[in-house]
């Protein structure tokens, strides 16, 4: 699902389970088999070095993959670049390509050549992959384990949507409960567990242990830090009964210090 949203926002191509089966000339995969294989195979491409990509059916797969997913990407490229910009094409990929040739815009700043809009291209399909299809995963899974959740979101969508209509953008406020739910599952299950930072500047963090006594920290510059999401995520200081699935404590006021499933500001 995560995969189909990623191919309509991202690319303005409407793959589904049924369609998409046909490899068009020139490719030996179709779009759909050559985005869900690189996004699952990322790791494989950043581990393995391009010599030994030969070495296992697994490894060749995913090289076939990322190949095939350059190529799609290249045509893409050429053939909105050869075109008008049609209503329909408000995805990201079409926007970061007029970005790209906005003149008035980039008057000042370096263009992006192709390699680097597919980088951009393939970062945000990798960034918004495989994020939302583990929270989605882990959301519906919790909701499995907990029937009486589910009823309630249940409940909630019939009465936000009482005509089986499905939501546009605009419903996106009313539909509280479902916000809860998926912010409770990015809490207890955030996709991203560690957040890697450098310091800026020498600073100092003043923190409390356990036992409520201050210590202060100092935090030279350079340093290498990690917010470790989990663990603020669970910390019962801020969250009560933090290993139970309640959606509730999402509905009314909660420490937006204490929730970074999408990392922290800077303030
Ligand atoms: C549940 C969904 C998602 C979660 C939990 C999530 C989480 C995160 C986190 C923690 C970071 C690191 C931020 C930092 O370094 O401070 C990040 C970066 C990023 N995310 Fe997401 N993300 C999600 C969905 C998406 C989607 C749908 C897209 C795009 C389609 C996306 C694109 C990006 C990009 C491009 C970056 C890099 C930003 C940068 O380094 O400037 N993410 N995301």
């Amino acid at each position: 699902m995560a995969s189909f949203v990623i191919g309509a926002a991202g690319f303005g191509r409407h793959i589904s389970w049924k369609d998409d089966a046909v490899i068009p000339p020139g490719h030996q995969l179709t779009f759909k088999d050559a985005l869900l294989t690189t996004s699952h195979d990322v790791f494989i491409k950043l581990l393995v070095p391009s010599w030994a990509m030969g070495f296992t059916k697994r490894f060749r797969r995913a090289r076939l993959a990322f190949d095939e997913l350059q190529r799609y990407l290249t045509e893409m490229i050429q053939e909105r670049k050869g075109s008008q910009l049609k209503e329909e094409d408000d995805d990201l990929f079409t926007g970061l390509l007029s970005a790209n040739n906005d003149d008035n815009l980039l008057k000042d700043e370096v263009k992006l050549n192709d390699s680097e809009l597919f980088g951009n291209i393939f970062m945000l399909m990798v960034a918004g992959h495989e994020t939302t299809g583990h929270s989605l995963a882990f959301a519906f899974a919790l909701l499995a384990l907990y029937p009486d959740k589910q009823e309630a979101l249940y409940q909630h969508i019939k009465r936000v949507l009482p005509d089986g209509r499905i939501p546009t953008y605009d419903d996106m406020p009313s539909l509280s409960y479902s916000s809860a739910v998926y912010n409770e599952t990015l809490r207890m299950f955030p996709p991203v567990h560690s957040v890697p930072k450098l310091s800026a500047e020498n600073t100092t963090f003043t923190i409390t242990d356990l036992n409520g006594t201050k210590r202060i920290v100092s935090v030279p510059q350079g340093i290498a830090l990690t917010l470790a999401v989990p663990a603020l995520h669970y910390n019962p200081k801020y969250w009560e009964d933090p290993h139970t699935f309640k959606p509730e404590r999402f509905l009314g006021d909660w420490n937006r210090d204490a929730f970074l499933p999408f990392s922290g500001e800077r303030v």
